[in-house]
């Protein structure tokens, strides 16, 4: 890669972390190092976006073919790795589900003969497992994940870089998490106390954010920041920087959705929740939204809604992931 000054050269990623590895499965294959160093790079990338085919990066995945195998809807997900690919000169192949995700042969022979073809494959899946049998059967295979029901962890870097543009600094910030434990609550909150951000998360009984988080962020928590449990979604978000919220019905749990609406809805994240908040504080979701069920409207398309600036920089940083993971 053509690197110009301003341009964070991909060799100066601190070396020597998981990240060395192939994979990016989980935001913990990152350190905090890596975080900071796929934060610059997207800020160098969306800046540089109007140079075009001029971009230092334009032809970092020339000769290139990525796989994209999604088992599961996606609007945001897939068109901005199609596009992310397209604009760093690589190609891409969309094999469909049915023939891609091991329902024709195992999943592990699926990727051994896809890694004679192509240098990698980003996967949208079930289990968080699947993703990983895919990984470890195949030696040379640069394999992403783009969603899974346990970690989102692309959609985490988007939400860190969006608040990063938000605060600048995001040390000793506070963000709350309202709504079910789910997948992108856990990469979020991963990501985010990497950052030096206080995450706290709200969640009805039952539906908490898995155990061994608590266990990540005392491993991995930067400058103090940790992770606090609520029940009540007001304590929660008193004061708080940032409210982020998600579907309280994730692709796959569509049989619990009238059961999870009666559950969650003190839960949901309206102009009063927000009220609790800091005057400025703002408001994330990784969409898609079901307007009128985990927000509102008024929130929504309130001057303190991020959401689309989340949706955009999954472009930008899935561009600067592709560029670390697969330029040699
Ligand atoms: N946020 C997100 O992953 O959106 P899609 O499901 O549309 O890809
Ligand atoms: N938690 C949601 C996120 C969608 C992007 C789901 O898994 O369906």
């Amino acid at each position: 890669m053509n690197s110009p000054d301003n341009m964070p050269s991909v060799t100066q990623r601190p070396s020597g972390g998981p990240l060395e590895g192939r994979c990016f499965l989980s935001v913990l294959d990152f350190e905090a190092g890596d975080l900071e160093h796929s934060l610059l790079l997207s800020a160098a990338l969306k800046r540089d976006r109007t140079l075009g085919k001029e971009a230092p990066t334009a032809a970092a995945l020339q000769g290139t073919y990525v796989a994209l195998l999604f088992e599961k809807p996606s609007l945001r997900t897939r068109s901005t790795f199609e596009i992310a690919i397209r604009e760093l000169g690589g190609n891409f192949i969309d094999p469909s589900a049915d023939v891609a995700l091991g329902k024709r042969e195992s999943l592990a022979d699926v990727g051994r003969s896809l890694e004679r073809w192509v240098a990698g494959a980003v996967v949208r899946t079930y289990e968080q497992s699947r993703i990983t049998d895919l990984a470890l059967a195949t030696n040379t295979f640069r394999v992403i994940n783009a969603l899974s029901n346990e970690e989102h962890p692309c959609q985490a870097i988007a939400d860190c870089m969006t608040l990063k543009e938000q605060w600048g600094d995001t040390v000793g910030r506070t963000v709350a998490f309202v709504g079910d434990g789910n997948n992108v609550a856990t990469s979020f909150t991963q990501a985010a106390v990497m950052l030096g951000i206080n995450v706290r998360v709200a969640s009805p009984e039952g539906f908490e954010l898995p155990a061994r988080v608590d266990e990540d962020v005392n491993r991995i928590g930067q400058q103090g920041a940790g992770l606090t449990r609520f029940r009540d979604p007001i304590a929660a978000v008193k004061n708080v920087d940032a409210i982020y919220t998600d579907v309280w019905t994730s692709m796959g749990r569509e049989a619990e959705v009238e059961a999870r609406k009666k559950l969650f809805a003190p839960y949901q994240v309206n102009e009063e929740l927000m009220s609790y908040a800091k005057r400025d504080a703002c408001f994330l979701h990784c969409l898609p939204a079901h307007r009128g069920e985990e927000v509102t409207d008024g929130v929504m398309d309130s001057s303190a809604s991020v959401v689309f600036d989340q949706a955009e920089n999954r472009l930008h940083t899935q561009k600067a992931l592709l560029v670390m993971l697969f330029e040699d």
